[in-house]
């Protein structure tokens, strides 16, 4: 249940992200709602954060907001308000227009306006602000993703005593393209403020290392850089990768339900029972490969390989930062592309496509989890990709085949799934009639050896092997040698 915080609490432990776990919905009839936010970072987090009782530092999801802190399952809420104005500038002009297409191997262009960054820079520091508030002497201050890098270095200036982490929830990129950034100094060195910053691949850290080493004057040491600041005083940063996961428990406690099941049952009724159910689950975004997968999918039909009445491809595509024009793009050219498969390809009685523009919650993801034969990740570039980890994690004895990308960073841990790249078409459809055809056995023999290494790297093994890593941190800060 919720209820108001009246003195901002002083918590051990302090998450800041830019979204707060749910979202404040208000409906047609002005109804307020409280809704699970949108992204892998939420679902990673959100059980992590309840276990440990600490506060939680972020937007509720619409503009012009201004609450009071609030209690919700054990957890302090501090919801930040962002102006009409910041979410133009801040969110979906820097956050979501620069750095989110620079730093996914610039698959649309990344637009640099001097204006975004004063907004990213405000914002930020009211972000560090409330944080260094809510923290209590000695606590630890835990930043998360890409919207909030420079939170580090000011919460380190205004609250010296507490242990600072950073973790990079999307990819890092090789420093050919993050030279690109006019602002790359400043946003090196905003990281730098935390003790220890995380990232989701070897690679990511290492491009991040990388580009501390071309750009700032730091020695480096392995996944050590010693940081001197202004005063002289030196102290060490470390930068290395930390996988996150799911909580596998969870999910597989939902896929067990009657209901459960039963509307999975429903679902390939409704599909009209085919051979195999393809399904595809994305936020609506350019690095997620939707068009790469539809694109294999209909030249299979055209080919002749696959045919409505023996498979269906169910593709949910979540609505994502709708007034970003790459992403208004996207959605056009995607429901081309749909469009025309579907009215080429579909009969009366079955559709090529299922097409559905909406969110779900967790239990109706878990069913259609749960009625699909192969389950496809075709992102261009991914940071880890936790839909990848949900559909294993729900997956046992019914098999199921996981098609997934080299370039999501859930492929170094899912070595079990048939991998591809998306930018190979004839790759891609070899691996989805492979994954078609494949026999049960093989399919159980994969999947149950995945869910076996995802039992154990589960969402609080990662969250514990970050906060061990950061609380065994040496922070003294030493005098130049
Ligand atoms: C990704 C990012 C998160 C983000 C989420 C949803 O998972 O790593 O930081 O919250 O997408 O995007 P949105 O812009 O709706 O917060």
């Amino acid at each position: 249940g919720r209820s108001s915080v009246s003195e901002t609490s002083s918590a051990d432990l302090v998450i800041v992200a830019n979204r707060l776990p749910v979202d404040r919905i208000v409906d047609a009839d002005g109804e307020v709602r409280w809704q699970t936010s949108p992204g892998g970072l939420v679902t990673a987090l959100e059980p992590v954060i309840r276990a440990a009782r600490g506060a939680w530092v972020g937007w509720p999801g619409s503009a012009d907001v201004a609450l009071d802190p609030f209690e919700v399952d054990g957890m302090t809420l501090i919801p930040m308000t962002l102006s009409a104005s910041d979410v133009e500038l801040y969110y979906e002009g820097f956050s979501n227009d620069t750095i989110w297409p620079l730093y996914h191997d610039v698959i649309a262009p990344p637009r640099y306006r001097r204006i975004w960054w004063e907004a990213y820079e405000r914002v930020n520091r009211r972000f560090a602000e409330a944080a260094a508030a809510a923290v209590a002497p000695g606590g630890t201050v835990w930043v998360h993703d890409y919207q909030l890098q420079l939170v580090p270095r000011l919460v380190r200036e205004l609250r010296p005593d507490v242990t600072i982490g950073y973790f990079h929830h999307i990819p890092f990129p090789a420093y050919g393209l993050y030279s690109q950034l006019p602002w790359r100094r400043q946003v090196l060195d905003g990281l730098l403020g935390a003790d220890v910053i995380g990232f989701q691949r070897v690679a990511d850290a290492g491009n991040f290392l990388r580009a501390v080493r071309r750009q700032l004057p730091y020695p480096t040491n392995k996944s050590r850089v010693i940081v001197t600041d202004a005063s002289g005083m030196q102290r060490s940063v470390t930068a290395k990768p930390f996988p996150i996961s799911i909580d596998v428990a969870e999910y597989q406690q939902i896929a067990q339900r009657p209901e459960v099941i039963a509307r999975a049952a429903e679902i390939r009724q409704e599909l009209g029972n085919p051979r195999a159910i393809l399904l595809g689950v994305d936020r609506l975004d350019y690095t997620k490969g939707i068009r790469h997968r539809l694109k294999a999918f209909g030249e299979l039909l055209q080919d002749g390989q696959l045919s409505v009445t023996d498979v269906a491809l169910v593709q949910v595509a979540s609505p994502s930062r709708e007034r970003v024009a790459a992403y208004m793009q996207l959605r056009d050219e995607i429901e081309l592309t749909v469009g025309r498969i579907n009215g080429v390809f579909d009969t009366t009685g079955h559709t090529a496509i299922r097409y559905l523009h909406h969110s779900y919650p967790r239990d109706e993801m878990v069913a259609l989890y749960l009625a699909a034969d192969v389950m496809l990740v075709t992102a261009l570039r991914d940071g880890m990709n936790l839909v990848a980890k949900e559909y294993v994690a729900v997956r046992g004895d019914t098999g199921g085949v996981l098609v997934l990308s080299e370039f999501a960073g859930a492929a170094d841990q899912l070595q079990g799934a048939l991998l591809i790249n998306p930018h190979d078409i004839d790759g891609m459809k070899d691996a989805m009639m492979v994954a078609v055809n494949m026999p049960h056995a093989d399919q159980t023999r994969r999947m149950r050896a995945m869910q076996r290494r995802l039992k154990r790297d589960d969402v609080a093994a990662w969250a514990e092997a970050f906060l061990q890593e950061l609380h065994a941190h040496d922070r003294t800060p030493h005098a130049d040698a």
